[in-house]
């Protein structure tokens, strides 16, 4: 007995396996295992004999048991700390970025314009690109012979021979979508609406395809300086200035009385633009209070009811702010272009945390 447990002892403490301690388990303990075999000639002792050695030999399967057992716990061990050892990993290593793209300064300032607006208590409402020349220009007081329907380069969708019907238009402006907000919704509301616009026009600073942001807003008693405060708080946060002067310069759209046009205070002091400051004025927007024949058409009775509306160039607006050049470099989708003006892609504009930082 002395001899198998010695000899079993050391092929345990030598086994590099967990392969090779079951096949030493089966040779000792297994069913036909020298120390089964064993056992088995007890039966064949005389009862003293039996006595002395049945409790002996029990002793011997549980010692090779808890070595067998220990060994492999300890073989887990070794191969869990070599596998930790083959994965060390720093965690205290800063993180690197993953290249996922960047946030087109486009859908960056419409973030920065919905943010600031959302805190006037403006929400955003959407209209189709394709819509029919009832919502782009006759709902907006544009009858067929009006000078600004020819002045908007419009594209027309084509209509199947045959079809008499006036062609559906894609959208020159965003105003359509005041129609459709007003009549779904009625008054009062406050929304805003940004979206592409189209139109057939095409130098450093026109494109067929731009960007709008149409503000609404109507309630029983809303005036020009409402519009007036609105805007200038909407300027001073988006250009991210405590002080900047608007300039509102009466104009005509026919889809608002009084309209203006609304310009910024800005300086180009050795090239570089500053909004806020010297004694330059910039156009960024046209506005005026929504005309009663607006409202008539939406299904609002204006003599309820009354508002601003004004429609601003998001492209022009964030050619301003973040420096860019040519208009036309926004839609050429040039990856290095995209890399040098884009933005963070998990940085949302908020008032709060910063609007472009
Ligand atoms: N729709 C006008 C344009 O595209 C802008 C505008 C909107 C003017 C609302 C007044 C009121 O030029």
């Amino acid at each position: 007995m002395d001899d198998l447990r010695a000899k079993y002892i050391d092929l345990i403490a030598a086994a590099d396996s967990e392969a090779a301690l079951e096949e030493l388990r089966v040779a000792a303990v297994g069913k036909k295992g020298e120390i089964s075999l064993k056992m088995r000639e007890l039966g064949k002792m005389s009862a003293e004999e039996r006595q002395v050695a049945g409790p002996a030999l029990n002793a011997l399967k549980d010692e090779i048991n808890s070595a067998l057992a220990a060994k492999k716990a300890a073989l887990a061990d070794a191969a869990l700390e070599e596998r930790l050892k083959g994965e060390w990993l720093d965690v205290t290593l800063p993180g690197r970025p993953r290249r996922m793209g960047t946030i087109h300064p486009i859908s960056q300032v419409m973030d920065e314009v919905t943010a600031i607006f959302a805190d006037m208590g403006f929400s955003v409402a959407e209209g189709p690109q394709i819509d029919s020349d009832w919502y782009n220009f006759d709902a907006l007081n544009i009858p067929g012979h009006h000078p600004a329907r020819a002045e908007m380069d419009t594209f027309y969708m084509h209509r199947a021979e045959g079809d008499n019907r006036p062609p559906h238009v894609l959208r020159t402006h965003t105003s359509p979508v005041q129609i459709r907000h007003m009549e779904a919704h009625g008054a009062p509301c406050r929304i805003i609406a940004p979206g592409r616009v189209y139109r057939a026009d095409y130098d450093q600073t026109h494109t067929p395809m731009f960007h709008q942001v149409e503000g609404l807003a109507i309630d029983r008693d809303i005036s020009m300086a409402n519009l007036k405060w609105v805007l200038e708080e909407f300027v001073k946060a988006y250009f991210e200035v405590d002080n900047v002067e608007l300039r509102f310069r009466a104009s005509h759209f026919p889809f608002t009385e009084p309209s203006a046009e609304v310009d910024i205070q800005c300086s180009w002091d050795g090239g570089v633009l500053k909004v806020g400051e010297g004694s330059d004025w910039l156009e960024i927007l046209g506005s005026g209070m929504v005309h009663p024949q607006v409202l008539q058409n939406s299904g609002v009775d204006p003599d309820e009811w009354q508002g601003f509306a004004f429609g601003m160039g998001i492209d022009r607006i964030a050619m301003l702010k973040y420096g860019i050049p040519d208009l036309r470099a926004f839609f050429e989708s040039d990856l290095r272009w995209l890399r040098h003006y884009g933005f963070a892609a998990l940085d949302m504009p908020t008032l709060q945390g910063g609007l472009s930082r």
